[in-house]
């Protein structure tokens, strides 16, 4: 535990932390970086380029020194970090590399006013906040490693089957290449994908799996990832996934992780509604599938956005939901149409996902909201529950990066869209 002293030292500083926090952790990763190079390799460099790990590792920060007199309101942020810990390889002894440059950045924004009782209160602060993630860590490792099929660090997996699933969306079915049992895993749960670019160093990759558990394979589906300006590169492994990967080849895969989960198993009282836009459909379908395999009378909504036919991915499996289920729904979205993709009914609607969709399509009062996609998406989602106040604990999501601020303003020019049948 903190002294009182630790605690009151903190609370004093929290307004300066959180004022400078993003600029602290930038300091703190160029440092980070330049002094202790072998910890970059597990880094994504594009979220740093993009400033998302920064901002994360900031509202990380800014949250633990807000909460410092009441550690279990981290518990949720703390089970996030571990799991995507856990699913990169991080080990406790590097948590004293993160700690001696994350002072250092302190030191260095706060200048003369960083005093050596603040630096020691930082200090201690840390390492508590350290001991709870390792904790947490070695309890996940330990339960991966003694799992059923189960394994640490990286296994070795073939490509069974490579399949296009729309224009920008492959699915990869990888099977061990041990060919010894998967462990039991969570729908909504994601792997880690580890490929030494032939030309460009990188870092492992999370793909949330698309399948349901059981199987003898995990699924894959990814989204190939342009660069967005001219001259930002195209997505390193997205890209090398689609052109270079094929049937035959061996991959290193990290063991599933994630705490974006639903249990099939549970009984719902209430209904469940998804919300997917764009490839972010993958953790939402394993999760709608296994729900319904389950409980085939679960009354779940599943809405899918997406830009159009092109892009649009596993209609069919999508429509077998209501097949399996006596109590589904679904709803297509599209928000760039072709010329008749309504009129081939390839979509039900067309539009983005609003407020209104959500109170005339939803049960909003009661349901359990689960949704991912693209950031304005989740931003206009999440607007959305709140102005038709669904509490806090019925709202799950999963940010497919470093977690992100879903309060920011969403997108609000688009056209509304109402369900008109
Ligand atoms: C929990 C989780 C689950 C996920 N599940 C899925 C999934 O099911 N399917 C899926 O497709 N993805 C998923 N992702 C995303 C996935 O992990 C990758 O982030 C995604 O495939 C992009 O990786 P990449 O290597 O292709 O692109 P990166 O090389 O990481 O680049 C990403 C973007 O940044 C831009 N960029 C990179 N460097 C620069 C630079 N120097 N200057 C300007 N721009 C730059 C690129 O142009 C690109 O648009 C998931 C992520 C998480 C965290
Ligand atoms: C108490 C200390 C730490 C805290 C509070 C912390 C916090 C975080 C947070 C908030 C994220 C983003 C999670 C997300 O939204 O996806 C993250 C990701 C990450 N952390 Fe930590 N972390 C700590 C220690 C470490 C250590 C010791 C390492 C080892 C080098 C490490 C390596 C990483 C990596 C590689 C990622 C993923 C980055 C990416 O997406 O590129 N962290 N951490």
């Amino acid at each position: 535990m903190l002294s009182d002293k630790t605690i009151a030292i903190v609370k004093e500083i929290t307004p300066v932390v959180a004022a400078n926090a993003e600029t602290v952790t930038r300091v703190f990763y160029q440092k980070m970086f330049a002094g202790n190079p072998e910890v970059k390799a597990f880094f994504n460099q594009a979220h740093q380029h993009s400033g998302g790990q920064q901002k994360a590792l900031a509202g990380a920060i800014c949250a633990y020194f807000t909460h410092i007199d009441n550690l279990a309101a981290l518990t949720p942020a703390v089970e996030l970090i571990a799991q995507k810990h856990c699913s990169l390889g991080i080990q406790a002894e590097q948590y004293p590399i993160v700690g001696k440059h994350l002072l250092a950045a302190i030191k260095e924004v706060m200048g003369d006013a960083a005093t050596d009782e603040i630096l020691a209160a930082v200090g201690e602060a840390y390492q508590l906040l350290a001991d709870v993630c390792i904790e947490r860590e070695r309890q996940i490792y330990e339960e991966q490693r003694t799992a059923a099929g189960g394994w640490n660090g990286y296994r070795s997996f073939v490509v069974d089957r490579k399949e296009p699933e729309s224009d920008v969306i492959t699915s990869f079915y990888l099977k061990p290449a041990d060919d010894e049992p998967l462990p039991a895993w969570l729908p909504g749960q994601y792997i880690t994908v580890k490929i030494d670019h032939p030309t460009t160093p990188t870092s492992p990759r999370n793909y949330s799996l698309s399948n349901q558990p059981g199987q003898d394979s995990f699924r894959i589906s990814v989204k190939r990832e342009p660069g967005l300006t001219a001259d930002a590169p195209d997505g390193l492994i997205s890209t090398y996934l689609h052109d270079q990967v094929q049937v035959g080849d061996t991959l290193q895969i990290g063991p599933p992780c994630g705490e974006f989960t639903l249990d099939p198993a549970e009984p719902r009282q209430t209904p469940t509604v998804m919300l997917a836009g764009g490839v972010g459909v993958t953790p939402l379908l394993s999760m709608a599938q296994s729900l319904i395999a389950a409980q085939p009378e679960a009354p779940l909504y599943f809405l899918q956005a997406a830009r159009n036919s092109q892009t649009h991915a596993f209609a069919a499996e999508i429509q077998e939901l209501r097949n399996q289920g006596a109590n589904v729904r679904t709803l297509t979205l599209y928000d760039q149409p072709l010329a008749d993709d309504l009129e081939n009914q390839n979509c039900d609607e067309t539009g983005i996902l609003s407020e209104n969709i959500l109170r005339e399509w939803t049960p909003f009062t009661a349901a359990n909201f689960y949704f991912c996609g693209p950031k304005p998406f989740m931003q206009n989602v999440y607007a959305s529950l709140k102005a038709l106040n669904v509490p806090a604990d019925r709202i799950h999501f999963e940010f497919f990066g470093p977690r992100q601020d879903i309060e920011s303003a969403p997108l609000a020019d688009e056209p509304e869209v109402t369900v008109s049948h």
